[in-house]
């Protein structure tokens, strides 16, 4: 069984071969299948990061457009290298996926939308993004890079209270040993500062006992990450903003990597689904009383051993799919 945070994505501590250099997108044909591009239509990557997903979508349709866009600078500067030769069927637009659709002036209703979720395989290869526990690497972890009021994971570590950090690890990590790990980390900090990878690692070896396995090092670093860029509440704020500029007939797709962002998406497309939201026990129903769409999919897709064995990355994916009436 996929555990919480297994996550196909997370840091990795080995070194990567050239090809992993690269991002691979993940269940590429199926989101394109999914999303069915048409005519005129107007879509959006909410997560455009190498910008594969894109990249197929406007070669399957030459008459669609995309709006591209990434919390990420730097992701963004390499999808417009990538797909700059689109010109004026792509616009790039910095910012996260839950907000951008309150700054960018829609022509009309999308046709369809979709989120890749998490980090990248060239952000989490970035030593200098600090995803990763790799050796020496500085603890950084935030997507939006450029933005200098986001805390960064060292300044987390050293300024966080001992609450704030149990709760990061058991909610983000569902780390049983939570508390005993945040009172290691505010005891080491006050002479021993947070500064690198390296000294993270060296608190989970002090608090398991024993050296930490990769998995467990993944599990932290993760928590971490998800906590840094809200990515749970940027993702919950997002189905909803999205939901509402879906043109009739539209198909949103979401891949996920664990099963906390899974988890969301499920719901979240269960509930739209529904005639009634009302509670169980009110007699006559007062919701809105009508489903908002489908789900034609109930379990979503999954990777092939074939894009698995391909893409080590791929292998906690989930793609999930809600179709708006
Ligand atoms: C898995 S990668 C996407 C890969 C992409 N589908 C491709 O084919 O290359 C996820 C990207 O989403 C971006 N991202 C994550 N959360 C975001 C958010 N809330 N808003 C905007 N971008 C986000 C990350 O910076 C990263 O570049």
């Amino acid at each position: 069984m996929e555990t919480a945070l297994d996550s196909g994505r997370d840091s990795t501590s080995g070194g990567t071969s050239n090809a992993e250099k690269f991002h691979k997108p993940v269940l590429l044909v199926e989101t394109i299948n999914w999303i069915k591009p048409r005519g005129d239509g107007f879509y959006l990557d909410g997560t455009v990061g190498s910008g594969g997903h894109s990249k197929l979508l406007l070669d399957t349709c030459e008459t669609c457009r995309v709006i591209a866009v990434d919390r990420d600078p730097q992701a963004l500067s390499m999808a417009k290298t990538a797909l700059g030769s689109y010109r004026d069927r792509i616009s790039f637009v910095h910012a996260r996926f839950d907000q951008v659709l309150d700054h960018f002036s829609l022509q009309g209703p999308l046709s369809g939308a979709f989120l890749d979720l998490g980090v990248s395989s060239r952000q989490l290869d970035d030593d200098a993004r600090g995803f990763t526990f790799r050796k020496n690497v500085n603890l950084d972890m935030r997507m939006d890079c450029a933005n200098s009021e986001l805390p960064t994971a060292a300044q987390i570590l050293n300024g966080a209270s001992e609450e704030e950090l149990e709760k990061i690890f058991r909610n983000y990590g569902e780390e049983p040993k939570a508390r005993k790990l945040a009172h290691g980390i505010v005891s080491r900090r006050q002479n021993n500062p947070f500064l690198t990878s390296d000294d993270l690692v060296a608190i989970l070896y002090k608090t398991f006992k024993k050296i930490p396995r990769n998995k467990e090092k993944a599990r932290i670093f993760q928590a971490l990450r998800i906590s840094i860029n809200d990515e749970l509440g940027c993702l919950s704020r997002g189905l909803e903003r999205i939901r509402m500029d879906l043109d009739s007939g539209a198909s949103f797709v979401v891949i996920t990597y664990h099963s906390l962002e899974d988890r969301i998406v499920k719901r979240s497309f269960r509930e739209w689904s529904q005639s009634c939201i009302c509670p169980p026990k009110i007699p006559v129903c007062s919701c809105r009383g009508k489903a908002l769409g489908h789900v034609p999919l109930a379990r979503g897709v999954r990777p092939s051993s074939d894009e698995i064995q391909q893409n080590s990355r791929a292998r906690s994916a989930r793609l999930r799919i809600w179709r708006k009436a």
